[in-house]
């Protein structure tokens, strides 16, 4: 399987900058600096096929394209690493193990995009991940790779790190924008989009940290090589694939984008852990509607994932054996969404409390019949939120609804929560 992220890393150690120059590192920049304008750059990135991976799976350079030519004054891009969701720790790997892809993938996406100052906005607690970003731009400024006239090309381009004070919804573009601002990280309405007005009001790109740490490849070894280390032909790149839950390897893994469910259990996660039988997942993050073992044979790629029926995500998958209670799991992941709730507007701030009271009542034995469709209606409810965070958090309450009904209706109908005390340690 290509490795494109994470080759050269091992886990829990971070690769220098000197052995990233070795292993070629800086010479995609060094490429497109010297040969490409900055609208090739971009075309290679449309021909790609790189859709964004920080959860909405969004064309790249297509909203590389949505940033106007001819506006005057600066425009900036900003890389989103606040990564807070639940069940996903990549960019974490990624940038503890090679944060320089990141700085040479931003560098390229300037320099496509005319951007003189970016800024990578980094999640409250991940010190080391911030630590490496840091001394990996003191690398590039004293190697030519980062600062004025890089490489003598004319091209200018200075990158700052900032850190999250800390809430779930700093990782939407708005509220992160909000919040770099230095205001309340609410977010703001859409449109203007940010690509045409995002900080300080000029044309601003957000992208993820793995979104823009394919960048380099696909300058180097050029666009259709990079779109061929998919699965299937209508899958493009690599994704890292976080996993955690009763499998018997949790890890972080760069794998072919379109493999199948099953593949990625049975392969590199090692199958089931003894005596576990797989009974659900998360698919991509906490936010994401549950698969089933129905859905093993599902390719886990943007289009597919949604056809049946969830979110590729962040690739975050979270792995639950036939011990879990699945309305502990919502009650749980609903807990998290709840306490971020902005509080920006009604149906979220007043709903997600709500739905969190409703799950609370049904897992300690004291559900009524008519639950489950308040349920349902507040599922329909929160679509109409103000962002994606309402929607989002009621995915799980969609899966939980839509296949594991029959374990709802058992809460209620014993009077209490079928799996106490069948769990495994
Ligand atoms: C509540 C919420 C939290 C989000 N958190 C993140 C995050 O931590 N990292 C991220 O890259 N995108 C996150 N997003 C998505 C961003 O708004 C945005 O779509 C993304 O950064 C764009 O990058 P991409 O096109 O490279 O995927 C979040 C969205 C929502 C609604
Ligand atoms: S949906 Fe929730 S997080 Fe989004 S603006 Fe409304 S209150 Fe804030």
């Amino acid at each position: 399987m290509e490795q494109i992220l994470l080759k050269h890393t091992r886990p829990g150690r971070c690769l220098s900058f000197d052995e990233y120059r070795s292993a070629g590192g800086f010479g995609a920049l060094a490429k497109a600096l010297g040969k490409m304008t900055p609208a090739e750059v971009q075309q290679n990135v449309i021909d790609s096929g790189l859709r964004g991976r920080g959860g909405a799976g969004f064309p790249t350079g297509k909203k590389w394209s949505f940033v106007p030519r001819d506006l005057p004054g600066p425009r900036y891009l900003i890389c989103n690493c606040d990564e807070m969701e639940p069940g996903t720790y990549k960019d974490r790997v990624l940038l503890e193990r090679n944060p320089h892809l990141l700085v040479e993938g931003m560098a390229l996406a300037c320099y496509a995009l005319g951007v003189r100052h970016a800024f990578i906005f980094v999640r409250y607690g991940y010190e080391q991940a911030a630590e490496n970003l840091r001394s990996s731009i003191a690398a590039a400024h004293s190697s030519g790779f980062l600062g004025d006239n890089i490489l003598g090309s004319g091209f200018t381009l200075e990158l700052g790190v900032h850190q999250s004070a800390g809430r779930y919804i700093c990782g939407e573009e708005t509220a992160l924008i909000n919040a770099l601002e230095g205001k309340r990280a609410n977010p703001r309405a859409k449109p203007p989009f940010p690509a045409v007005k995002g900080l300080w009001g000029q044309p601003t790109v957000v992208n993820n940290v793995e979104t823009l740490a394919n960048i380099p490849a696909i300058i180097n070894e050029g666009p259709l090589w990079w779109k061929s280390t998919a699965a299937t032909p209508e899958a493009a790149g690599t994704k890292l694939f976080c996993i955690s839950g009763h499998v018997v390897n949790t890890d972080c893994f760069e794998l072919p984008l379109g493999m199948t469910l099953g593949e990625i259990i049975d392969g590199p996660c090692g199958g089931m852990r003894p005596g576990s039988r797989f009974k659900a997942c998360i698919p991509g993050g906490a936010s994401t509607p549950y698969f089933t073992d129905a859905h093993r044979d599902v390719s886990m790629d943007f289009d597919p994932v949604a056809k049946a029926g969830s979110r590729l995500g962040t690739g975050g998958i979270v792995v639950f054996d036939q011990s879990t209670c699945m309305v502990a799991v919502t009650l749980n992941l609903i807990r998290f969404f709840a306490r971020e709730s902005c509080g920006w507007c009604t149906p979220c701030r007043e709903g997600l409390p709500f739905v969190r009271h409703i799950l609370e009542r049904i897992e300690s034995g004291r559900g009524e019949a008519q639950d489950i469709e308040i349920l349902r209606e507040h599922v329909q409810m929160l679509n109409y939120a103000f962002c994606a965070l309402a929607p989002g958090a009621m995915g799980p309450v969609e899966g939980l609804l839509n296949h594991f009904g029959d374990e709802l209706r058992e809460h209620i109908s014993a009077g209490s929560c079928p799996f106490k005390g069948d769990r495994l340690p």
